[in-house]
């Protein structure tokens, strides 16, 4: 069946449609139906099934006899280290971690806390948690000690799984004064703490700290224990418009079926074959294709820690999908510009054979047309843009290449998926012609495995998604749709940026900076960074009376945003202004300040940290009367 015939085919019975999906899937007990209309707007799927996700992501490979196929490759060049683990060993792994969990009283609907770097180990106490039935919350090791305290005091956990460090280029991350920190910083305290030592960094244990090995040692295995189908399989903090961390809850089972139909149908990979996403298991891309999806399609993951470029050259992609006959390539656009700007002629790739790459997979931010034609032209395969949200866990708008490869169109994520109805809707939420700009929305029900609320926050769920246009959820993207269904995605309709693939919240930032001492207003805006996407710029606007040099002030504000956010903030630029540009009615004019400091970035080929152009957006602004001198 093709893609027109399958998505009519889901339409006409989208019930039906899912519940042929689950077929693919172990359960426990079967679903007797698909979907559960709980009123209000809100839906679940297969609520009344019993299911273990770790089963279906481990266990089962092991049973079909295929315990001996490797399930993980680990590939570290950032540590100079590697290593493969079979589903067999897989589970040995997950069922210890998981029973000593279990002793120390972690079961049924308890929270973990997950903050781990690029290892193994981090998709095996992920899956013991799945094991157990328990909540796991996967904390990025980029976010600095308050963010994890944020989490910790919104989900409670009862242990906190941790590595002593992470490494970065040119540093090691040491995870623990991390970890301490957050812990003192929040309200709520875990019963454990579960430590990973790294022999990069290894740190010293506290009284609520076990080592990650003595932690097992004389522990039972534990079985995989079945939970309902509507059970939350994790939860995952994500960027919302203000400072707090929204909690984008994950259904189990729905997150099974669906997750295990997008292998095949969209990355064009068989059970066995190699599929590879660089992203971190932080991060929703890392959560569905690094851990769970290719598990539970039985194919083998790669945990990739290092970076595109410099551990040790821009040919490391290429390296690994030489090595590993990696079969689809899925990451962020960044990290393919960080290649070209390294690379632009591809000499690194003439080094490694690739030709048993079928697919180039990008998402996590727009991908330019530039970048999408050089990796074409450069890698002889079909480069597929693939739009969709942590909210959603997979594809809204994606290429199904493994049903049939639709034509590209450059700019276009291409078409929706099978359970997803879009729409682009007007200011009153009526649906516009095609061609037209508008808010993205979906039609309810969401397909299975996408949020049925957040953590803790149903009316806060209601107020981000349900509210602004009845019937429909609205994704924070806008754009447009053409004739032919194809969806542009343009940009996001809140304050949301995105820096490298990284979804961040200006609204965060301002928090942070409002609370300098010398800061009495502020705002942050995401400005064009070519090799980043965005890069968020801050505009201060001091307390009167301060005379303080302002560079000491804005070195002061990037440190504070370091530190409170964390590195993965990437925030660096900070202009001293007069007063925010703002409407009569007291909104900030982002939109303006945007384009002004957009259209000087351009003028000049060098990157927007450049102190030059940080000078000329400056002398632009006081043009129109909003800054003073830096
Ligand atoms: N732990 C600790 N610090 C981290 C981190 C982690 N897991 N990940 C990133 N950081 C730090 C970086 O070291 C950097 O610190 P610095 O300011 O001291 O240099 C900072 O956070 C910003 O990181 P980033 O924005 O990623 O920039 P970079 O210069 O380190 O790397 C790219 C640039 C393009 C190579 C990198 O962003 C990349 O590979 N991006 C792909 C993104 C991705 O996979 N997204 C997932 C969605 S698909
Ligand atoms: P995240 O939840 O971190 O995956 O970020 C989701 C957001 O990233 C989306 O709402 C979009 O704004 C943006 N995004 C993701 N994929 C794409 C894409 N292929 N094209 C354009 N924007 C994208």
């Amino acid at each position: 069946m093709g893609y027109r015939a399958e998505y009519d085919s889901w339409k006409a019975d989208p019930e039906a449609w899912w519940m042929n999906a689950a077929q693919a899937i172990d359960w426990v007990t079967p679903p007797t139906q698909a979907l559960f209309d709980r009123g209000d707007h809100l839906y679940e799927w297969f609520a009344d099934a019993e299911v273990n996700t770790c089963w279906n992501a481990v266990d089962r490979h092991v049973e079909a006899g295929r315990g001996e196929q490797v399930a993980i490759i680990y590939d570290s060049p950032i540590t100079g280290s590697a290593s493969k683990t079979t589903y067999a060993e897989l589970q040995t792994q997950v069922a210890s971690l998981a029973g000593a969990l279990a002793a120390k009283g972690v079961g049924l609907g308890d929270r973990v806390i997950i903050y781990m770097p690029m290892v193994p180990e981090a998709l095996v106490a992920m899956l013991a948690c799945a094991r157990l039935g328990a909540v796991h919350s996967v904390v990025f090791g980029g976010f600095a000690a308050n963010e994890l305290a944020v989490r910790i005091d919104d989900c409670a956990p009862k242990a906190i799984i941790a590595a002593s460090c992470g490494i970065e280029p040119g540093r090691v991350v040491a995870y623990k004064p991390l970890l301490d920190g957050a812990i003192e910083l929040a309200e709520h305290t875990p019963d454990v703490c579960v430590i990973l030592q790294r022999e990069q960094s290894p740190c010293d244990l506290g009284p609520l700290d076990v080592d990650w090995h003595d932690f097992q040692a004389g522990v039972a295995p534990a079985p995989c224990v079945p939970v309902p189908g509507n059970h939350p399989a994790y939860i995952l903090y994500t960027s919302g418009t203000t400072g707090a961390p929204k909690g984008v809850v994950r259904p189990t089972a729905g997150h099974l079926v669906a997750l295990n139909w997008t292998m095949k149908n969209i990355y064009q990979v068989d059970p066995g074959e190699v599929f590879w996403a660089a992203s971190d298991v932080g991060w929703v891309v890392g959560h569905s294709y690094i851990c769970y999806a290719p598990l539970i399609h039985g194919n083998t993951t790669i945990v990739f820690e290092g970076k595109p470029i410099g551990t040790p050259d821009a040919g490391t992609f290429w390296r690994v999908i030489a090595e590993h006959d990696v079969k689809s390539f899925f990451t962020a656009p960044t990290a393919i510009r960080a290649v070209k700007r390294e690379d632009p002629k591809g000499l690194e790739l003439k080094k490694h054979d690739i030709s048993g790459l079928r697919a180039l997979y990008l998402a996590g931010e727009r991908a330019d047309p530039d970048t999408i034609e050089w990796a074409q032209n450069l890698l002889g395969v079909p480069v597929y843009d693939h739009w969709w949200q942590t909210e959603t866990g997979y594809t809204i708008a994606g290429n199904p290449a493994g049903l049939e490869a639709l034509p590209v169109k450059i700019g276009s994520p291409t078409v929706a998926m099978p359970g997803y109805d879009v729409q682009i809707l007007d200011e009153a939420g009526h649906p516009v012609k095609a061609g037209t700009l508008g808010a993205i929305a979906i039609k309810l029900p969401l397909p299975p495995g996408t949020l049925p609320t957040l953590w803790n926050a149903e009316a806060r769920f209601k107020s981000s998604y349900l509210n602004a246009f009845p019937g429909y959820y609205e994704t924070g993207d806008a754009g447009m749709m053409d004739e032919d269904g194809y969806l542009y995605i343009m940009a996001r309709t809140d304050d949301v940026i995105n820096v490298a693939g990284h979804r961040l919240s200006t609204g965060a930032m301002e928090e942070v900076l409002a609370g300098h001492p010398d800061v009495a207003e502020c705002a942050v805006v995401g400005v064009s960074d070519p090799l980043k996407g965005q890069a968020p710029l801050g505009l201060l606007c001091l307390t009167k009376g301060v005379n303080r040099p302002h560079d000491e002030i804005r070195a002061e504000c990037v440190k504070r945003v370091r530190e409170q956010i964390g590195p993965v903030a990437a925030f660096k630029l900070a202009l001293v202004v007069d007063r925010l540009p703002k409407t009569r009615s007291g909104k900030i004019l982002r939109a303006t300040v945007v384009k002004i400091a957009d259209n000087e970035a351009f003028k000049m080929p060098a990157t927007i940290d450049d102190p030059a152009i940080l000078d000329e957006i400056r002398d632009a602004l006081q043009t129109i009367g909003l800054a003073k001198g830096v």
